[in-house]
């Protein structure tokens, strides 16, 4: 089942996000299971991060039940201002009590085949898999491009076609930077899928996603 929630403002999505996060939270700490979430790349998860870095989100989720991974990575070490990782520690990661080996970042410094070996790996280790035996993570967060992409699975690309590989190596059609993203396997079967989409300059992408007809 798919729902649109459309916000006034970036702001407003991030409370409403970080509120319903909280709540899947609270329901796996009840359940006594950790929250295996994958988080997205780019600009826009910032306004989330930095939501739930304040309070009341800051000190009243049980971030030690929580597992954060990432949906994908660039190829760039953790501390360039394009890693995603990188963002998303100084953010959010390095003002929340979590534990750092609830932290399972792409390592975009490695090599990057041999990593999206590794990285496939540690989702197998950590993420409980179901009857289709991919692991199911149970809250995937994702952008979307304005050509369509979400992770790092541009148009066009061979990676789109991967069916039996957890990540792979993917490399950015415009600027050539290489970059590892999970497959469709692993999104698709995902419990819960989160688009957050924000700036009009999206909403021709969105308009195209929602009517359903591709262009490409
Ligand atoms: C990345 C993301 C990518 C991003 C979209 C939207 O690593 O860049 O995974 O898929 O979500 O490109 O990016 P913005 O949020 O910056 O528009």
């Amino acid at each position: 089942m798919s729902r649109v929630r459309i916000y006034p403002t970036a702001g407003d999505l991030a409370d409403a996000v970080a509120q319903e996060f909280a709540r899947a939270v609270e329901q796996h700490v009840h359940r006594g299971i950790p929250l295996f979430v994958a988080l997205s790349g780019g600009t826009t998860p910032a306004i989330l991060f930095r939501r739930l870095a304040q309070s009341p989100w800051q000190e009243s989720i049980s971030w030690r039940r929580v597992h954060f991974f990432w949906g994908d990575e660039r190829c760039v070490p953790p501390e360039h201002p394009e890693s995603n990782f990188g963002q998303a520690d100084t953010l959010l990661l390095s003002h929340i009590p979590i534990p750092r080996e609830n932290i399972h970042r792409i390592r975009g410094e490695a090599p990057a085949e041999p990593e999206a070996e590794r990285y496939a790996e540690e989702i197998r280790r950590w993420v409980p898999v179901d009857e289709t035996e991919v692991p199911r993570f149970d809250w995937i967060f994702l952008g979307v491009g304005e050509d369509g992409h979400i992770a790092s699975l541009f148009p066009g690309s061979p990676v789109l076609e991967e069916r039996k590989r957890l990540c792979a190596v993917a490399t950015h059609p415009h600027t050539g930077q290489q970059r590892i993203t999970v497959t469709f396997p692993v999104i698709n079967n995902a419990r819960r899928i989160l688009f957050l989409v924000t700036g009009a300059k999206k909403s021709g992408v969105v308009r195209e996603i929602l009517k359903g007809e591709p262009t490409a």
